[in-house]
């Protein structure tokens, strides 16, 4: 494993006696890609201008390398950061734009020359030196801009949603891309991103945020698999949570039966938060099954259809590409594994019943007809 680049201890930050961030440990190892997700207002970009020093936390320190930088301006930092709206310089052309930290390091105008070139030939823009920049589309102009930041080698990159302004497809180019990139040079990433795809995607560790806390550090595999609590079920991916009981190691209670289980280490009879994921439920023949309800909502998704099941009032999310009609009766079983139980927390009981799922999704499409949908991202992003 590589050596620790930069370490967050115990960071608090207030404004006007505010508490945007507490308690916020965290270490980024050499080459790390590491993403930090929550929802808009949660504290990302705060903690990234922190590390980045272009503000000062109430408490705690910064380390970088093993030294403390807590109190050194972001231009004695090794870091650059692409902002949220990077503005590229709109009077220079693309050489320029990229050349320009160069310029002030007043390097000889042989290694500008080469280092830019190959800067642009990393990005795709191989032949676009003399473009002015507003000739350029959405994504071209991103290119640029991460060639501007990459030019002067730093040795770690911040990312602030750096691809929010891009449609979905670009989007998702870009990801791939940015990720080769970050391989391809050995740069350390500090990423912000309030997409868990995007943060699944590209990231190494994802930093799930909330209320200005780390809710929890894991692969993006961990963070999926093993949520630490209802508000990082209920924010990657979709899961049904429901109200159990851990009667003993691998064998917990819910909607009136006794499951068998992989988890252990609860107390005797200890309540507990239990996910499902919807394709991990299987539909089975009415009266094969343990849990029965009626389907009353079917949508299909491409790959497989998405139920939405009523079982004695507890709407349950179930994904499946068997076909069943609306208002049927059906029946699934949940094997071992498909099962993940959470410690209660201070999100128990606010997530995880889709009894909201039609309204929800009737709202979107509302909201979306003739608009482009990551339109209302990109506001979220920007709040
Ligand atoms: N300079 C500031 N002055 C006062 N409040 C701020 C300032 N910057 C951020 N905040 C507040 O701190 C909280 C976290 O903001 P931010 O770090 O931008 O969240 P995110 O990037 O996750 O959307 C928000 O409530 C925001 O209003
Ligand atoms: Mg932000």
């Amino acid at each position: 494993m590589e050596k620790e680049l930069i370490r967050l201890a115990d960071i608090a930050m207030q404004f006007d006696g505010e508490e945007v961030l507490r308690s916020i440990n965290l270490t980024v190892r050499d080459k790390e890609f590491v993403t930090l997700l929550g929802p808009s207002g949660c504290g990302k970009t705060t903690t990234l201008r922190i590390i980045g020093g272009f503000e000062t936390p109430t408490s705690g320190e910064v380390y970088f390398d093993g030294e403390c930088i807590t109190n050194l301006p972001p231009y004695k930092r090794k870091v650059n950061t692409i902002f949220q709206r990077y503005a590229l310089f709109p009077h220079l052309n693309v050489f320029e734009n990229v050349a320009f930290g160069l310029r002030i390091q007043k390097l000889p105008e042989e290694e500008i020359r080469s280092r830019v070139l190959e800067m642009l030939a990393l990005v795709n823009l191989k032949g676009y030196e003399r473009r002015s920049t507003d000739a350029l589309s959405g994504g071209q102009q991103q290119r640029v801009a991460i060639a501007r930041a990459l030019v002067c080698r730093p040795r770690l990159l911040l990312l602030d949603e750096p691809l929010g302004a891009l449609d979905l497809r670009l989007r998702k180019d870009m990801q791939a891309e940015l990720k080769r990139i970050q391989q391809q040079l050995g740069i350390t990433f500090v990423y912000v991103t309030h997409d868990q795809e995007e943060a699944l995607a590209m990231s190494d560790t994802v930093v799930v945020m909330d209320k200005g806390r780390i809710q929890q550090i894991g692969t993006p595999e961990d963070i999926y698999n093993e949520p630490q609590n209802a508000f990082v079920a209920d924010f990657i991916g979709e899961s049904n949570i429901i109200d159990g009981i851990m009667h003993e190691d691998r064998l917990v209670e819910f909607c009136g039966r006794k499951f068998a289980c992989l988890d252990g280490g609860f107390e005797k009879r200890e309540n507990v938060d239990v996910v499902i994921r919807p394709e991990d439920i299987d539909i089975i023949p009415y009266q094969n099954g343990h849990i029965k309800g009626t389907v009353t909502s079917v949508t299909f998704k491409g790959v497989h259809y998405e139920f939405i099941i009523d079982v004695d009032g507890f709407k349950w999310m179930v994904q499946s590409t068997d076909y069943r009609e609306l208002g049927s009766e059906v029946a699934f079983i949940i094997e071992p594994d498909a099962i993940h139980i959470m410690k209660k927390s201070e999100y128990s009981g606010m997530f995880g019943d889709y009894s909201t799922y039609s309204e929800a999704y009737d709202r979107d499409i509302r909201e979306f007809d003739g608009e482009e949908p990551q339109e209302e991202k990109q506001y979220e992003a920007e709040e």
